[in-house]
């Protein structure tokens, strides 16, 4: 079946690009859906290391359409930006196309982010100061800027208009900053219009018309499960559905048109900003994990909090996206720990749950109950075929699939494009 969705399953991070490298190979087009440059994956073209954070990473597969959703909200200037360093490269970024319902991250969405952070002082999200929140806000208070709003130009003067007043009010008195500029915007966005205007496209129809013709399209998400709006750790969460259901609602597609569900799952835990983080480890173990698996924010550069596997919220994953398949990574970085813990359930009040409560005050009081499993203890970097994985491995990954009744189809096993044990074909 042609259509395949690949998520994260934790709170990003989970090394996505890995699998849309795999499954890229053989798509025909690479949808985004949800998200904006909050993003950010490591990809490398012609030899050289980029990083995107807008741009899906299967945008570098040139012979699939790649399209930018109704779903997202775009920042045009690092659109404008990626492609610029993609191209820079000997890169034609003629097939990547942008939805004419896709919101615009306009430059008072990324002020406003940061004046909203700072206020909320030590109750702050941690956002990644993209604009992201305040762009999505905008769209659901209908007040927002469309793509499509820039083909007729005094439409879009007209709407930005009337928005900026709004905005500059906020600024002006609210945080008591300098307001936005009219008419700098508009010879801005002058500009952009004329630089994105035959990358416009209604990609509801462009999309639909290629699944239904088989060919084989491939939803890309951004971020995971647990920063979803409505089931991740509200509020530090992020402001759009990285699931799903956020594939049908943000590219347009109906749910029967989905065929493999692919969840990626870290072999431990990670993340990035505030919130609840019930395995998290503050101590040398937690600092190995970051060592040996580099784990840096690609957006933000900032350090990531680091823990165990979670199973509690990979089952959630799961049962939030209907995942068909399983994809296990980073499973190297636990190569040298002689125990490895995975929490199986909570006490929280005394009682033993596996369920994730909507309060986070109930959540923070949320012990972690382990499983604890035996290390394997050794490099298992080269190894192709899951018979050649060592026992203690296996048993790592029979817990995952009993755990959450969803079967592994793909393991990596390191960074490299090989680095892969391929358990059941996608
Ligand atoms: P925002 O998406 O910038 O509004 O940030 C909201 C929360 O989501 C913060 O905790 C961010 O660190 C987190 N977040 C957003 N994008 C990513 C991602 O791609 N990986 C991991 N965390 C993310």
């Amino acid at each position: 079946m042609p259509s395949y969705v690949v998520v994260g399953s934790q709170w990003g991070d989970e090394g996505k690009g890995k699998i849309v490298d795999v499954l890229g190979e053989k798509a025909d087009m690479v949808v985004r859906f949800q998200g904006g440059n909050n993003a950010g994956h490591t990809v490398v073209v012609n030899g050289k290391k980029t990083v995107l954070h807008l741009l899906p990473s299967g945008a570098l597969h040139p012979n699939a359409k790649c399209i930018i959703g109704p779903g997202v909200v775009i920042d045009p200037f690092v659109f404008l930006q990626e492609i610029d360093a993609l191209e820079s490269q000997g890169f034609d970024s003629s097939h990547i196309l942008i939805s004419d319902c896709a919101h615009l991250i306009m430059p008072y969405h990324i002020k406003l982010d940061m004046l909203q952070e700072e206020r909320l002082a030590n109750n702050k999200i941690g956002t990644t100061k993209r604009g992201i929140g305040p762009c999505y806000a905008d769209k659901y208070t209908r007040i927002g800027l469309r793509v499509g709003d820039l083909i007729d130009f005094e439409t879009f003067k007209k709407r930005l208009a009337s928005t900026l007043a709004i905005k500059n009010e906020q600024i002006t008195k609210l945080y008591r900053e300098e307001p936005f500029d009219y008419d700098k915007l508009v010879e801005q966005f002058k500009e952009i219009r004329e630089k994105l205007y035959d990358r416009i496209i209604d990609s509801v129809t462009v999309v639909n018309e290629a699944l239904d013709s088989n060919q084989h399209v491939l939803f890309e998400g951004a971020q995971a499960a647990m920063l979803d709006i409505n089931y991740g750790t509200y509020p530090y969460v992020t402001s759009s559905s990285p699931t799903s259901a956020g594939v049908c609602e943000g590219a347009g597609v109906s749910p029967h048109k989905l065929d493999k569900i692919i969840g990626v799952v870290k072999a431990y835990s990670t993340r990035v900003g505030e919130g609840p983080f019930i395995t998290e480890l503050n101590d040398e173990n937690g600092a190995k994990l970051r060592k040996i698996g580099n784990e840096y924010g690609a957006t933000t550069g900032r350090p990531r909090r680091c823990g165990w596997l979670d199973l509690c919220v990979v089952k959630r994953a799961a049962v939030i996206n209907g995942l068909t398949d399983l994809v296990i990574t980073k499973i190297d970085v636990l190569d040298s720990f002689e125990k490895i813990p995975v929490c199986i359930a909570y006490e929280i009040n005394g009682k033993r749950t596996t369920a994730i409560p909507s309060s986070l005050e109930e959540y923070a009081k949320a012990k972690p109950i382990y499983e604890m499993m035996d290390g394997w203890c050794e490099d298992i970097t080269s190894i192709r075929c899951y018979d050649d994985l060592p026992e203690n491995c296996k048993k790592f990954l029979a817990k995952i699939e009993e755990f959450t009744k969803t079967k592994i189809s793909l393991v990596s096993v390191g960074p490299d494009r090989e680095n892969n044990i391929v358990i059941h074909e996608i």
